[in-house]
């Protein structure tokens, strides 16, 4: 029987700061604090692989040799090829993320979206446990990200914070980033912007629940609230270890898969 990994590397890339911890398989926790560097700029994929490296190099005292590593960006990836990138150096298009990771940082490496990454993280330990059917984790930060889950399994790269409303993707209007930019009320944000995205949303896919991330999610009470949908909406519960978590869980299930073809 392959051995099951019991603890993995979670490294989310954002825009502004990557950060990364081990990460407590079972109990889908953090091990101890958060490293966090500044993204470097511009955020070129060779130049994010030299920080990332630094945090692998900065817990691998306490990692098994093992240990696969997961890691998350702000865009569309499939089968750990970066097809699409909102905020980092163009040149991650069709970069293959796990294979060039992997030759530099010696361990098994997966490469995930970082809202999908929320999405199973939520699932697993957070608001969605149990829940049956399809669930929307939807992030809303710089922009918004969207991790869809189906009776517990992920359905990745929704990108439904590319529909198009009001002209333009919705999260241009809709995200966080959005209220703080157009100096926006909770009140006029949550009515003129989340109200039709989250009607629309939930006319196009019927969830059983939405799930709302993303560091705005800490004011829930301020939005939340004042949204009238049929689906019930609740913050997340993994606040922002949700990313870590959920990819460092993705990738260890990734490399136990492969050590079990082998034996
Ligand atoms: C990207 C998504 C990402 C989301 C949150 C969007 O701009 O297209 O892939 O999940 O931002 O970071």
């Amino acid at each position: 029987m392959a051995k099951k990994h019991k603890v993995a590397l979670g490294i989310d890339i954002g825009g502004s700061g990557v950060k990364g911890a081990p990460v407590d398989l079972e109990k889908g926790e953090m091990i101890g604090e958060r490293f966090r560097i500044d993204t470097p700029q511009p955020a070129t994929p060779e130049a994010v692989l030299e920080v990332v490296g630094r945090i692998v190099d900065h817990f691998a005292d306490d990692l098994p040799e093992d240990a696969a590593i997961g890691i998350t960006v702000p865009g569309v990836v499939q089968h750990g090829v970066v097809k699409f990138v909102g905020n980092l150096d163009d040149r991650w298009v069709d970069f293959d993320a796990d294979t060039e990771f992997e030759k530099v940082l010696g361990r098994p490496v997966h490469v995930i979206n970082d809202a999908d990454a929320a999405g199973v993280a939520e699932a697993r330990f957070g608001a969605a446990k149990g829940t049956e059917g399809l669930v929307l984790v939807m992030t809303l930060g710089t922009g918004i990200g969207s991790g869809a889950v189906y009776n517990g399994e992920l359905l990745p790269n929704f990108e439904l914070g590319h529909l198009q409303m009001w002209g333009d993707k919705a999260e241009a209007k809709a995200a966080a980033s959005a209220k703080e930019r157009e100096e926006l009320t909770f009140t006029e944000w949550a009515e003129e912007r989340l109200q039709p995205y989250f009607s629309h949303v939930e006319l196009l896919f019927s969830p059983e629940l939405f799930v709302i991330g993303g560091g705005v999610s800490r004011k829930h009470e301020k939005f939340l609230p004042l949204l009238e949908l049929d689906t019930p909406i609740v913050p997340a519960e993994l606040k922002n270890t949700a990313g870590i978590v959920g990819t460092a869980v993705v990738a260890a299930e990734m490399v136990d898969g492969r050590t079990d073809d082998a034996t």
